[in-house]
């Protein structure tokens, strides 16, 4: 698969929602008109009662409400409001219905959720509730592009909280949510930086991603996808391999900081030669968005 990001313009996007709306929210407030790296443009839900659709009203972001007429109707407006407002990524965020596989496929690797467990941990509904049954010490979120399962496509990104002795199913959703706000517009900074991509992008290597468990082929990826986006993907082979080249020892470093800012791992990163400030530019690009 050819891979379109990062775009070269703007990126416009919508976000469907079903229900409360604090993810959009955080999306709306990251990503606002005239945001130089992408903004969000419109706002969908199958529920017209959805505070969702007044949080965008109230930003001045267009928001429809398409009511529930069954898949085959609401994903045929939906495409159509896509096209004509020239959507270039979809987000999901508590969109509470199941979109079949011919829209899946049309917007693979431009369309993200977002879903409340460390996946492929706990997917499907009642997560908290679960962890906490199951006498989880930890658990987070996730940020991963849609495929045709439920909550099983490539991971883009993840983060983690602890879960405290006495802790019930609020106080965990809670933690979770303040999570996720700062997760998502992180993870779509990611895609729209060209930092995240699924398997398909890495043509060969595809097969060898997806040997791996599935926390560590996100990092992978973002590894292949740095060495990308500084020319060297002819380092790709060797980045997968125990290679000690200082471009793809950048590309590692990065990747890891990326999803866990950490001081030491920046500092070791900036005292590497050439790569280090490469690296250093797309993280602050992550980091300190303008
Ligand atoms: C979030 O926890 C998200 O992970 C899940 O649904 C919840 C939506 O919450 N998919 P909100 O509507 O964004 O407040």
């Amino acid at each position: 698969m050819a891979w379109p990001f990062p775009l070269g313009h703007r990126a416009r996007m919508a976000v469907l929602a079903s229900g409360r709306g604090t993810n959009l929210q955080a999306l709306l407030e990251a990503f606002p008109p005239g945001n130089p790296l992408g903004e969000v443009v419109l706002v969908l839900s199958d529920n017209p009662e959805a505070p969702a659709l007044e949080r965008a009203g109230r930003r001045g972001v267009r928001a429809e409400a398409l009511p529930w007429r069954g898949r085959k109707a609401f994903e045929g407006e939906a495409q159509a409001l896509l096209r004509a407002m020239g959507v270039d990524v979809v987000l999901l965020a508590g969109f509470m219905r199941l979109l079949s596989p011919g829209f899946v496929e049309a917007w693979y690797g431009r369309l993200l959720n977002i879903h409340p467990s460390l996946l492929p941990a706990y997917p499907g509904l009642h997560v908290h509730r679960r962890v906490l049954e199951a006498g989880e010490k930890e658990t987070g979120s996730t940020v991963h592009f849609v495929d045709q399962g439920v909550d099983t496509g490539p991971i883009v990104l993840q983060g983690r909280v602890p879960i405290l002795p006495g802790d019930g199913e609020a106080e965990v959703e809670a933690r979770v949510l303040r999570l996720e706000h700062w997760l998502y517009p992180r993870a779509v900074r990611l895609l729209l930086l060209g930092l995240a991509r699924p398997p398909e992008a890495f043509g060969e290597l595809r097969g060898a991603l997806y040997a791996l468990p599935p926390g560590e082929r996100a990092l992978s990826a973002r590894t292949l996808s740095a060495l990308a986006l500084w020319g060297k993907e002819s380092l790709w082979p060797e980045a997968l391999a125990a290679s000690r080249n200082p471009w793809v020892r950048g590309a590692w470093l990065l990747a890891h900081l990326l999803a866990a800012p950490h001081l030491p791992l920046r500092e070791e990163l900036a005292a590497l030669p050439e790569v280090g400030g490469a690296a250093l530019a797309l993280w602050e690009r992550v980091e300190s968005p303008l």
